[in-house]
């Protein structure tokens, strides 16, 4: 099954230059979604860690499916003012403008082994605004994955000696 036909490209979304990669055909068919899960699980499956950390909105989707199959523990980071207990937080640039994360600052105990998960992996501005916080927090971060990676955004650049994951490279 090839994914990246279920991948729909709108031209100037959110912002004019920039192609959006929604991924929404993706999770309405109940095969291809099983099969973007099933693959990542795999990859992930040869890792030793404890957690999967995930952002809001599309990483919690994948990230909470993959905790499940692969029985982790899931570790939500949201946007400013979601979060109901004391948090850490972490301002970082994106492709379209700038943001802020935040986690509950108890999320992670010292030294449990962590995966970051997200849909998309763009300039890689959110990846390191993750390690960031997965550090903070006290965690290891052992890998980064993704469902789709944009490699000609050369997200790589700024993730130097990450063990970076990706089940579709566009
Ligand atoms: C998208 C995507 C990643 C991020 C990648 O999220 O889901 O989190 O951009 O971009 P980067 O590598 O350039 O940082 P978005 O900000 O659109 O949030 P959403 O999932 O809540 O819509």
């Amino acid at each position: 099954m090839d994914l990246r036909t279920f991948i729909r490209d709108i031209p100037d979304f959110p912002e004019k230059g920039i192609i959006f990669r929604d991924i929404t055909p993706l999770l309405k068919d109940k095969g291809a979604f099983k099969h973007a899960i099933d693959m990542l699980a795999e990859k992930l499956s040869e890792i030793d860690f404890d957690l999967i950390v995930a952002p809001e909105a599309r990483g919690f989707i994948f990230g909470g499916a993959l905790s499940y199959k692969l029985n982790k523990g899931f570790i939500p980071v949201r946007k400013p003012g979601k979060l109901p207990y004391e948090v850490i937080s972490e301002k970082y640039t994106l492709e379209y403008g700038e943001a802020e994360l935040q986690m509950h600052v108890d999320s992670i105990n010292k030294g449990q082994k962590v995966i970051i998960f997200d849909d998309v992996l763009a300039t890689g501005g959110t990846a390191k605004a993750l390690k960031k916080l997965v550090e903070k927090a006290g965690g290891e971060l052992v890998a980064m994955s993704f469902l789709i990676e944009l490699s000609y955004l050369n997200p790589r650049n700024i993730l130097k000696d990450e063990n970076i994951i990706s089940l579709i490279i566009l």
